[in-house]
């Protein structure tokens, strides 16, 4: 059974990949190209599929592309979808609605925020930098997850039965404020990191300068300054309870990667 990894280059997409034995991995820079903006790329990305793991457009909170690309799957003789979604999207969902009407086996994963922000992603540079803003920065505290949690989940939803119509809501096994997080890079690579708080509407403001559509933006936004008041812990025991193994610790993570901040 073929399946089709749509974000394969990314952080959970190639976890994702490595994992399965017959995988057709797809990105913008894969030699079969698959891209959300051009619908060309889909059918050829499409044929003798039987499942996808699908990462979406990622500038997006929903996007159409998605709704489009769904029924084209199914018409096209895909069975299962295991969709990244991403937690606390508020009753609209997203693109989970796309997967919810599709007729089809789906599986939601909504992960918290990803311990690999802190080297592959925007939190990675802000480090080297010296200086991490954050809208109205405080103490509260999330349940990072490591993207190769998400993926070990993802993979036993496409492979396994019984994950069907399941949302899981995906977080790491404890809570760190970002304080925490940072003194655990700053304690192995001798770095002094400094928060800074930013209003939250600079911080909208430089996300849309950085690609990010506004409403997506916005979301971030709200979703650190609620990370930062304490109001958005979002520990569950999901991989614990779909693998039969605990989640990875973030301070495994730092010491794993400790040269990425070196
Ligand atoms: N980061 C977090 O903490 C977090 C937390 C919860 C949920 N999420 C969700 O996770 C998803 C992944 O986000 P991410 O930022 O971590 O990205 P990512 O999966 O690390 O990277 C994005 C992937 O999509 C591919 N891609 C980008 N534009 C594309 C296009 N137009 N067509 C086809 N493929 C494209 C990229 O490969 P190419 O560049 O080769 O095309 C790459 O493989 C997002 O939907 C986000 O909302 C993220």
């Amino acid at each position: 059974m073929t399946t089709l990894v749509i974000g394969a280059t990314g952080k959970t997409g190639r976890h994702v990949a490595a994992a399965l034995d017959d995988v057709r991995p797809v990105s913008r820079s894969s030699d079969l190209r698959f891209d959300w903006t051009d619908e060309s790329t889909w059918q050829s990305a499409l044929d003798g599929v039987r499942a996808i793991y699908l990462v979406p457009p990622v500038w997006t909170l929903s996007s159409p592309l998605v709704s489009a690309f769904v029924p084209r799957a199914v018409e096209s003789g895909v069975e299962r979808i295991v969709l990244l979604s991403a937690g606390g999207l508020g009753p609209a969902g997203g693109n989970e609605p796309a997967l919810r009407n599709s007729g089809i086996d789906w599986t939601i994963l909504r992960p918290t925020w990803f311990h690999q922000n802190f080297t592959e992603d925007y939190f990675h540079e802000q480090v080297l930098s010296g200086t991490v803003p954050l809208p109205e920065a405080g103490p509260g505290r999330h349940a990072f997850i490591d993207t190769r949690d998400i993926a070990d989940v993802a993979v036993a939803a496409l492979t396994q039965d019984g994950h069907a119509g399941n949302t899981y809501e995906i977080s790491g096994p404890e809570g760190l404020s970002f304080r925490e997080a940072l003194d655990l890079i700053d304690k192995v690579s001798g770095r002094s990191t400094a928060i800074a708080s930013v209003p939250p509407a600079a911080y909208v403001a430089a996300a849309e300068a950085g690609g990010l559509d506004t409403g997506y933006a916005e979301a971030v936004t709200y979703h650190l300054t609620a990370v930062a008041a304490g109001q958005y812990l979002s520990l569950t025991d999901t991989v614990e309870r779909v693998l039969g193994r605990p989640a990875r610790l973030f301070a495994a993570y730092v010491e794993e990667n400790a040269a990425a901040w070196a």
